[in-house]
């Protein structure tokens, strides 16, 4: 990546690290605010029977909440094909919109599912080619997902609303389970909603603001480990990465996020509000002046989703938020396949000072608190 390589080759010096500021800062979120069509908002007989109301019953009296979930991604993940060719993705070589039921993804990268269910996965004028099936969002860069392979949409119970395993939607054999909406609606936070829609009360409408709520989807595997791969930690993996840091157990997800908007507008709570300390000590440094924030070092993007641009710059930040300034400590495994729970210096620091070493960020990541500006 341009800004990246730039930075290296400057070095030290401040245009390449404000580019790579800039890039940290900015560039993992392709969605750059605008907001996308969402998809269809129709609520099946099926799920009306089970008590669902649909995101519509609620906008009259919580507009405020609907108009930033509308925003967010929640809504996104499964567009039917349609509304997919009308907000402008392109299509795998070969594909054609009629060859296409819908597209999975809107922020970071699109996945496509063909007619009858299954994730497209071969490519090419004869749709043989395994690969090139991927569009990562911020580049343009069509990668290899799965290559080949007969891949069901297994997906559903991270990525729908009133999941069921039973049953295949639409009909569709490639399609596994069912489920009342194609994202993440009011609904699945908050449970059936019809009952309350009619009649608002407390009594009749769950809010759940554990980690663990959120956990259910923000999660790779066992919630004790860090599965990683490619010198990165993969994505949805939120939660396990903040069991592994300090906030465990102290400080929600729903604490620091408004859960009904987007990541970039999301934050409710600012670091500074908890750690006034540090942040007195940090204002006014000649980082803090260059627009480097506590983010910058303590959630860097450490985990990728579409694209890495650099060796230590993913697209997905993560949640470690703990730097380690023990020199013993490595951010992987030996074999690589798992985060040991240490955030090092390599991702907190060399990801913009790309031409200094370990030794040097150790010697100036010690105590930077306390040190005078
Ligand atoms: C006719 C107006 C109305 C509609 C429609 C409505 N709500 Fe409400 N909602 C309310 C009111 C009023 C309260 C506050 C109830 C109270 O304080 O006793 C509330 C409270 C809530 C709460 C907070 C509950 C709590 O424990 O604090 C949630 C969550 C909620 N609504 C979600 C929804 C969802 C989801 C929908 C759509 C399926 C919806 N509402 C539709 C009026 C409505
Ligand atoms: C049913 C599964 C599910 C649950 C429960 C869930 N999420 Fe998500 N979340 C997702 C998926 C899938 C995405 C990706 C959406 C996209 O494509 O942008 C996502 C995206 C996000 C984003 C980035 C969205 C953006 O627009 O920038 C944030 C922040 C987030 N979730 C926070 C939360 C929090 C906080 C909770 C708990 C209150 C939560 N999520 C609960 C599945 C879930
Ligand atoms: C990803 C999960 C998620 C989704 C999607 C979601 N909510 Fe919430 N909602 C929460 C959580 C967690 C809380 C409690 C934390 C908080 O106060 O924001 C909450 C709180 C609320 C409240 C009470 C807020 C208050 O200030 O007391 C209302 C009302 C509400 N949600 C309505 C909605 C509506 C309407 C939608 C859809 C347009 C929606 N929510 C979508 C997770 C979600
Ligand atoms: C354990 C829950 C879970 C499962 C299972 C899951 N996902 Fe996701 N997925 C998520 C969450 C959460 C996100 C957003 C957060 C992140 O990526 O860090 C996401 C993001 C994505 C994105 C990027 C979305 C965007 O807007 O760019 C795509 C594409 C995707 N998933 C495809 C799939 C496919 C295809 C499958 C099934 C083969 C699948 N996922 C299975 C939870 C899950
Ligand atoms: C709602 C309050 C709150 C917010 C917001 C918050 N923290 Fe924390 N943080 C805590 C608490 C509580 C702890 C655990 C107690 C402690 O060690 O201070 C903690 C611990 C930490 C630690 C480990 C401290 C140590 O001495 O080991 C770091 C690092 C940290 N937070 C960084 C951050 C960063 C960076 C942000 C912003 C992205 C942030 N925190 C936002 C409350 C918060
Ligand atoms: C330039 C990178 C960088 C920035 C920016 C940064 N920190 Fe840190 N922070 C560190 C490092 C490195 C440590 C570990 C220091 C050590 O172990 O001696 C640390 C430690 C901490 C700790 C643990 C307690 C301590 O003082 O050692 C907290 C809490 C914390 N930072 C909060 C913040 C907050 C809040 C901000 C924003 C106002 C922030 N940091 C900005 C690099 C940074
Ligand atoms: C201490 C505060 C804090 C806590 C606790 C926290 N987050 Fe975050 N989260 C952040 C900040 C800050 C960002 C970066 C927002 C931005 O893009 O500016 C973020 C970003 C995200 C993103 C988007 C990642 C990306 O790179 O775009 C997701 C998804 C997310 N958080 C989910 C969660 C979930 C799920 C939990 C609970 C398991 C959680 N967060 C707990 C502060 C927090
Ligand atoms: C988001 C990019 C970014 C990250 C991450 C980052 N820096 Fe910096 N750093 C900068 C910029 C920009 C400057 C100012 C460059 C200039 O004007 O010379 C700077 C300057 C410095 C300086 C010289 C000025 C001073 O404040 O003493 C030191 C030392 C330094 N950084 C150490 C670190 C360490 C240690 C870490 C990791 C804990 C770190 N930086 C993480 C961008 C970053």
């Amino acid at each position: 990546m341009r800004f990246v390589q730039l930075a290296r080759l400057l070095g030290c010096c401040a245009l390449g690290i404000a580019a790579a500021v800039l890039l940290l800062s900015g560039a993992a979120d392709a969605q750059g605010g605008k907001v996308l069509p969402l998809p269809s908002e129709k609520v099946s007989p099926q799920a009306q029977a089970k008590g669902y109301a649909g995101p519509q019953a609620c906008v009259q009296c919580h507009s405020e909440k609907y108009d930033d979930y509308r925003a967010s991604g929640h809504p996104k993940k499964l567009r039917p094909a349609a509304e997919a060719r009308a907000w402008g993705v392109p299509l795998p070589e070969g594909w054609e919109w009629d060859d296409i039921s819908y597209v999975v993804g809107a922020r970071w990268k699109a996945r496509f599912i063909d007619t009858q269910g299954y994730l497209v996965t071969s490519t090419g004028p004869k749709k043989d080619k395994p690969g090139k099936n991927q569009y990562n969002l911020a580049t343009g860069r069509w990668v290899n997902y799965e290559a080949g392979k007969k891949l069901p949409y297994s997906c559903g119970p991270c990525h729908m609303t009133a999941y069921s395993k039973a049953g295949n939607q639409d009909g569709l054999p490639g399609m596994v389970g069912t489920w009342a909406f194609p994202g993440i609606t009011c609904e699945e936070c908050h449970g059936p909603g019809a009952a309350h829609a009619s009649a608002p009360s407390k009594t009749n409408i769950k809010v759940d603001k554990s980690p663990a709520a959120c956990g259910k989807c923000h999660i790779r595997g066992a919630p004790d480990k860090i599965p990683a791969g490619g010198g990165f930690i993969q994505h949805h993996e939120q939660y396990n990465e903040y069991l592994a840091g300090p906030h465990a157990g102290k400080v929600s997800c729903a604490t620091c996020h408004d859960p009904h908007k987007r990541a970039a507008v999301s934050i409710r709570k600012q670091c500074a509000d908890c750690h006034p300390s540090q942040a007195k000590n940090f204002t006014g440094s000649k980082m803090q002046r260059s627009g480097v924030t506590c983010v910058n070092c303590h959630m860097p993007p450490g985990g990728k989703s579409a694209e890495a641009f650099g060796k230590y710059v993913g697209d997905v930040k993560t949640h470690i938020a703990k730097i380690s300034t023990n020199p013993a400590d490595r951010m992987f495994s030996d074999d690589g396949k798992l985060a040991t729970g240490k955030l090092t210096l390599d991702f907190a620091c060399l990801a913009c000072h790309g031409s200094r070493d370990m030794a040097w960020a150790l010697a100036n990541a010690k105590g930077i608190h306390t040190r005078g500006k």
